[in-house]
């Protein structure tokens, strides 16, 4: 395999360097904005070198953000190159219009390391579906805000300082509010559910709710109900189409999910035959996130092109039967209707069990007058 790389970074030195110990994989061209020791004689600044180089058959684009990297990724299935990307963002974006080019062009598309980093998950996801019927997928999909509520919860840590600690180890980015927002997850959720259930689950449908306003009193309810928050992906088929959506959670203490330490990762399946399978590791870093990435390129080399199949009609999000409590927290929840109140203590209050969609549409109200509102929902 001839290879080029579309960017430099973390994952792209990572892919790079165990790229070198195997003779299947030639990176022969890396696109950089900076050159270095590293890539001298092999860097360009344009990725035209890349893209027009008939040479070339395969880009691994680990550059992150839409756009150039979709028009990357678009020319060079065009041009008869395989991709491979660890891209979660392009990839929920243009789930379909990657998939059709690859089938188009008979060129290979894997984004394995795009959800769960270092986990062999949306492979897994494919291996599963080929024998077996999946019911349900989800779990913790982002470490930093694990590792953020997690320190919050041990350390009684205030959310900036627990983010501070987070950032200055490497796990949150400068600007997190793709992390702390929830973005990353309802990507990962997208993508995930997209292989899961052989359709096209679009991001912009799945309901999402993140941590930016968690506070220390938040994570109290948790301490008197027996339960620790968790940021948490939910998607199930159901007999519409699937539901979808990520919010933080209450979840009792005793089960799987709620022990989930720092920057762990979380992702469980359930199958007809093989009911509950759950991977849980690193979800990010170099060694882990290239490592996926290599194993996309040797699986490229072995002839296995893509781990989706060319089933991607849209489906619907349907989360009318996703019931729970749900907890509010805001200035301004005495706005929400006494009938659905179970409980209020200051600024707070428990719902009874109100479907997603009505939760949400509260959460929205409250966010008009309290842009600092939070929402969770209790298992
Ligand atoms: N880091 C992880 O643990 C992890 C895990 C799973 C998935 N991913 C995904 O992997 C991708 C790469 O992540 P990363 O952590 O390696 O990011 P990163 O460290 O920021 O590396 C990206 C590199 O691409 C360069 N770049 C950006 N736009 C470019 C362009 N138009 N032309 C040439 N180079 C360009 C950046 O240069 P500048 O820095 O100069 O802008 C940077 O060197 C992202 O999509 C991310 O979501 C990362």
């Amino acid at each position: 395999m001839k290879a080029a790389l579309l960017g430099h970074g973390t994952i792209g030195v990572g892919v790079d360097r165990i790229a070198a110990s195997l003779p299947e994989i030639d990176i022969v061209r890396v696109l950089a904005l900076e050159t270095d020791d590293e890539i001298l004689g092999r860097h360009t600044f344009h990725a035209d070198d890349i893209l027009n180089d008939p040479e070339i058959d395969t880009v691994i684009e680990v550059m992150g953000g839409i756009h150039p990297a979709w028009e990357f990724l678009s020319r060079a299935m065009k041009a008869g190159k395989n991709v491979v990307t660890a891209n979660k963002a392009v990839v929920a974006a243009y789930y379909r219009e990657l998939v059709a080019l690859s089938l188009e062009h008979h060129v290979a598309f894997r984004c394995t390391a795009a959800v769960g980093g270092g986990i062999p998950w949306l492979v897994s996801l494919e291996r599963e579906k080929r024998g077996d019927c999946i019911r349900k997928i989800g779990g913790i999909m982002n470490g930093t805000t694990n590792f953020i509520l997690s320190r919050m919860a041990r350390d009684h840590m205030a959310f900036n300082d627990a983010l501070l600690e987070a950032q200055r180890l490497g796990y949150a980015e400068k600007d997190p509010s793709a992390d702390i927002d929830g973005d990353d997850v309802r990507r990962k959720l997208s993508i995930s559910a997209s292989v899961a259930y052989d359709c096209f689950v679009d991001e912009t449908k799945i309901p999402t709710a993140g941590i930016r306003f968690v506070t220390t009193d938040d994570l109290a309810f948790g301490t008197r109900t027996h339960s620790v928050l968790k940021l948490a992906a939910f998607s199930r088929r159901t007999e519409k189409g699937v539901s979808a959506f990520v919010s933080p959670v209450f979840i009792p203490s005793e089960e799987l999910l709620a022990s989930v330490p720092e920057n762990v990762n979380l992702l469980t399946l359930t199958a007809e035959h093989s009911g509950e399978l759950s991977f849980a590791g690193q979800g990010a870093g170099r060694y882990p996130t290239a490592k996926n990435v290599v194993l996309d390129l040797l699986d490229i080399v072995s002839g296995v092109p893509a781990f989706y199949t060319d089933h991607t009609a849209a489906a619907e999000i349907d989360n009318l039967e996703e019931c729970y409590s749900w907890y509010f927290r805001s200035t301004s929840s005495s706005l929400l209707p006494a009938e659905i109140v179970e409980e209020t203590s200051h600024e707070t209050a428990v719902t009874k069990k109100l479907p997603v969609p009505d939760a949400f549409r509260y959460f929205s109200l409250l966010k008009e007058t309290d842009p600092e509102a939070f929402i969770a929902a209790i298992l």
